[in-house]
């Protein structure tokens, strides 16, 4: 692998807010081809991962790690995903067991990550679940490092760039070390579920971590939730409205967050598909600088965050956190941006016209207003 991988967030799909532990080849095919058919690939859009569930319920007698019949020959998903300029990932756990109660990786480590690699593995999510197991007692960051770092050093091996996403939720401020455990994303909370409290409480808690953003290793808020979403049961469209929807865009954008689709891509309907097809959204969050916005304002009504971007310009995102319209007086020098000439409105791709002075906007419930000033 090179040492200089996800120079911007990785973007693609993962199999778990919509499928759960109800996951199968056929599932994930049919998410790869609406990737492609629904021209998602054309925006950058190119993972596609396949998250806990997929794993047999014993290994093979010299120790190889097996998929279930639901996923019937790996290497040629992988092949297959490839063939279609897509990338594969995969997910397990350091520990005995996984998250779902799956086979894990403890004590097989090089030996599932040469098996990754054989089946065309581009994407490693590793997540800690019962590795907690093993550190009971042993509160030392080191306890908590040593997973990641024995399955780092493997990845690093092969030759091929694979994505290293460490998932333990933050445990001992993982973002001040995922990127030394060769870490290229890193998961900062709990998991994501789709309701404003959950994204009101994960996406506006990513106050103090933007130092430890940048290419090639990023904070991980967790997947989107837009769509249709259940965890295997239920599947249901999001429980965010459409204006929470382009707040969770808009802020994971900000944020310099990877973006993985978490819903039944078959099933896309055209508002969501129009999230996340906006080139100018998809820039913020792309953008190569690779900073991540800071929180300047915050008085519980309104929060205000800040990005700067590659070409000088800078990212802005008016978020009102009331549950009716309500407007917010922008006045970019009392947040010490200073000589902007222009603004733009990033979702309508539009110039809005401004004196230079202070701009009412008036914010729908729980929404956003994403400028761009320059
Ligand atoms: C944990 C992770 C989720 C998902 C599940 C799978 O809860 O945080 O993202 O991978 O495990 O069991």
């Amino acid at each position: 692998a090179g040492d200089r991988i996800a120079l911007t967030p990785p973007m693609g799909w993962n199999s778990w807010n919509c499928w759960g532990l109800n996951v199968s080849e056929e599932k994930v095919k049919s998410s790869a081809n609406a990737m492609i058919d629904k021209r998602l690939t054309d925006y950058g859009w190119s993972y596609i991962n396949v998250d806990d569930g997929w794993q047999a319920p014993a290994r093979a007698t010299d120790g190889e790690i097996l998929p279930n019949e639901k996923f019937p020959d790996m290497k040629a998903l992988g092949d297959e995903l490839h063939n279609e300029g897509l990338r594969f990932g995969i997910y397990s756990s350091p520990g005995a067991k996984t998250c779902g109660g799956y086979l894990g990786s403890l004590g097989h480590e090089v030996q599932d990550m040469a098996t990754y690699f054989k089946w065309g593995v581009d994407y490693l999510k590793y997540d800690l679940c019962s590795y907690t197991d093993n550190t009971a007692g042993d509160t030392t960051l080191f306890a908590q490092q040593k997973p990641y770092q024995l399955m780092g050093n493997e990845l690093k091996k092969y030759p091929r760039d694979i994505i290293y996403s460490i998932c333990q939720y933050g445990i001992g401020d993982v973002w001040k070390w995922g990127r030394q455990m060769n870490g290229n994303l890193w998961r900062t909370t709990e998991d994501i579920t789709d309701t404003w409290e959950s994204l009101y409480s994960i996406g506006f808690s990513q106050v103090n971590n933007a130092k430890y953003a940048g290419p090639g290793g990023w904070n991980d808020p967790d997947m989107l939730i837009l769509g249709m979403v259940g965890w295997g049961e239920n599947l249901h469209q999001t429980g965010l409205t459409p204006y929470e929807q382009y707040t969770h865009i808009s802020l994971w954008s900000l944020l310099s967050a990877p973006l993985l689709i978490g819903c039944d891509m078959s099933k896309l309907d055209d508002f969501t598909l129009n999230l996340l097809k906006n080139r100018e959204v998809i820039a913020i969050d792309q953008d190569e600088l690779g900073k991540q916005a800071e929180r300047v304002f915050d008085n519980g009504k309104f929060q205000v965050w800040v990005k700067p971007l590659a070409d000088g310009g800078t990212g802005v995102g008016i978020f009102n956190l009331n549950s009716k319209f309500a407007t917010y007086t922008f006045n970019p020098a009392d947040l010490k941006i200073k000589n902007i000439s222009s603004m733009r409105d990033v979702w309508n791709q539009q110039a809005i016209s401004y004196n230079g002075k202070s701009i009412m906007f008036n914010i729908p419930p729980h929404g956003v207003r994403l400028i761009k000033l320059k």
